[in-house]
């Protein structure tokens, strides 16, 4: 079995759910408590055993780039003043050099398109592909648990985690069949089902591991929901040709390419964080205070 060693992160969508604030500034550059969002995915990926970063970019992301760069007058100036502490963080952020591609969706044609694009850089190997506005707060990281059942069950391996049965319409919900190993079999995959048409309340939480073959479905350009090329289409013309596996993912994601999932986000990873748990507290209890009178 092929050992996943590349992960996709396609950065190229528009990020319409949340502007103003992404007129200019990609959402995956929005920062959570200390870092931007990307740099959590990308931490993510690296302690699930990635070795190869591949960015599907597109206008006005260059930022992205920047991020993941060495800033070498930022780090002279850290090296001259001794702040020796930031300077080993951001150096440990760092990838290696050659560790990481970027390619350009030229046209926001849909998450499957997206990563179509990606074919020639991944080539014929299975691979991760983590949406990068999406972020988890989960020991081990979500990727990791993945790749812990695909190394058992092989195939490709999708996370899921519970929804309110009667919030099915905002996801893309999936069938439950047999258990394999700690994960289980995927029947099927509806996107954005109606509660009483849903098949389970497991939604995707936008982490992946793929068989090159869905390069194959995408290459037929087949346009889905809201006439975009959809990745949920192409997975299930995979199920039932090759062994499709759930995990059940142990832990807590947040959806960050909305306004109420970034608040949230910055309020969990906040109350994570020992240096701004007391302070949070106090506001957050002064504020429900403030809500009760
Ligand atoms: P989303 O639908 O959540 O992102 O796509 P979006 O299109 O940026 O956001 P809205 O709906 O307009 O607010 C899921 C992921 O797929 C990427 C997005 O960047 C996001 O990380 N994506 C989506 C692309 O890279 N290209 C696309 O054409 C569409």
């Amino acid at each position: 079995m092929k050992r996943i060693r590349k992960a996709v992160f396609p950065v190229a969508g528009l990020g319409t759910r949340f502007l103003p604030a992404t007129k200019a500034i990609p959402k995956e550059m929005l920062t959570v408590v200390d870092r931007p969002v990307i740099q959590y995915v990308v931490d993510e990926a690296r302690e699930a055993g990635i070795e190869h970063l591949i960015f599907v970019t597109g206008r006005s992301k260059t930022v992205i780039e920047d991020h993941f760069d060495i800033q070498f007058e930022l780090y002279e100036t850290l090296a001259q003043r001794g702040k020796t502490e930031q300077l080993e963080r951001l150096k440990a952020m760092q990838p290696e050099p050659g560790q990481v591609s970027y390619t350009r969706q030229q046209v926001p044609l849909g998450l499957g398109h997206a990563v179509w694009c990606a074919r020639e850089l991944v080539g014929g190997e299975p691979f991760a592909l983590l949406l990068p506005d999406m972020i988890m707060q989960a020991e081990p990281g979500c990727m990791k648990q993945m790749v812990d059942l695909y190394d058992k069950a092989g195939g490709n391996v999708v996370a899921v985690e519970e929804c309110d049965p009667d919030e099915t319409h905002k996801y893309g919900v999936v069938g439950i069949g047999e258990p394999v190993h700690d994960g289980f079999a995927i029947t099927g995959m509806v996107e954005k089902p109606k509660p009483a048409d849903a098949p389970s309340n497991l939604y995707l939480n936008g982490r992946y591991i793929l068989q090159p073959e869905i390069f194959d479905i995408l290459a037929s350009q087949e346009r889905g929901a809201g006439n975009e090329i959809q990745l949920t289409d192409a997975m299930l013309k995979l199920i039932g040709r090759q062994p499709f596996h759930g995990l059940h993912f142990r832990g807590r994601t947040h959806d960050c390419g909305t306004p109420e999932g970034f608040v949230e986000a910055n309020l969990a990873f906040a109350a994570d964080n020992p240096a701004l748990r007391a302070n949070l507290m106090r506001t957050i209890r002064a504020l429900a205070d403030a809500d009760r009178n």
